[in-house]
């Protein structure tokens, strides 16, 4: 089983930056990049922040651009999104509770997207009706399921971080222990960092966005830190046994040693040959 992460796309209107970056563009390269060497992909999922000021047409533009991309995509919903505008946009998604929250069949599962927003704030959001979904849902499905949701539900250790993570953790945390034998991994994004963690051992992973970076500042206390770093998404490799996750930093303009450049032989030299 294969399937791709996108988060944080953040899109808005053509041609605005963010951070000095085009996150139209930058979604548009990550999703060819992905399409060149992904395609066989079973599921595309984008863990949140949409839209950058959650815009109707935001929604209508994600419509359109994803119109070409021959792999099912499923949006999450994000603090920058607009919940109403999002489920007009998109209203398969919707729970009978209205949450943008969904099963997806996967090939080895199931896959449960979550939503983790609230009104008026850039926290995480979990209340007692969407824990109760969740409980059914696993409680319902048989077989390994793999849980997609915005908020981080696990500190990061770097403070202004910490004051937008998903403040309702510990009733996450309660509604999956029991299920932590059948859940196989938790992917989430907000943070626009590289993540690997776990909660009641299950493994937690987010990647990079697509647009703007983030950087780990530990000695932050009140305001989120940047970098230029690469643009990227996650691919995902998984088999009964076993799962693996690339970042893939699609936006890296430097040289890459490889097969068939001309100092390749340099290189395998001073790094392979014993
Ligand atoms: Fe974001
Ligand atoms: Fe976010």
């Amino acid at each position: 089983m294969k399937f791709l992460q996108f988060t944080d796309i953040h899109l808005t209107k053509d041609g605005e930056t963010i951070g000095g970056r085009d996150p139209v563009l930058n979604f548009r390269k990550g999703l060819a990049h992905a399409m060149e060497f992904h395609a066989d992909a079973e599921a595309l999922f984008i863990t949140g922040d949409l839209s950058d000021w959650g815009d109707a047409e935001d929604y209508q533009k994600l419509k359109d651009i994803l119109r070409d991309v021959p792999v099912p995509v499923y949006p999450l919903i994000g603090n920058h999104d607009e919940r109403a505008l999002l489920r007009a946009a998109f209203p398969d998604l919707a729970d009978p509770n209205g949450f943008v929250q969904y099963t997806v069949p996967l090939s080895l599962g199931t896959a449960i997207c979550l939503d983790t927003w609230g009104p008026q704030s850039h926290a995480g959001h979990f209340c007692e009706t969407r824990a109760a979904w969740l409980q059914a849902q696993l409680s319902r499905l048989e077989g390994p399921v793999w849980i997609f949701m915005h908020h981080n539900p696990v500190a990061l250790r770097i403070a202004p971080m910490d004051k937008i993570m998903l403040l309702d953790a510990d009733r996450f945390a309660a509604t999956i222990q029991p299920f932590s034998g059948r859940i196989r991994h938790i992917y989430h994004g907000h943070c626009h960092l590289p993540l690997a963690g776990s909660l009641h051992g299950i493994p937690l992973y987010a990647p990079r966005g697509t647009n703007h970076a983030g950087w780990a500042d530990f000695s932050a206390t009140r305001l989120l830190s940047s970098a230029e770093l690469p643009e990227a998404y996650a691919v995902t490799f998984a088999d009964t046994a076993s799962t693996m996750t690339h970042m893939v930093e699609f936006g890296y303009a430097g040289d890459i040693k490889g097969e068939g450049s001309p100092d390749y032989a340099d290189w395998d030299r001073t790094t392979m040959v014993r």
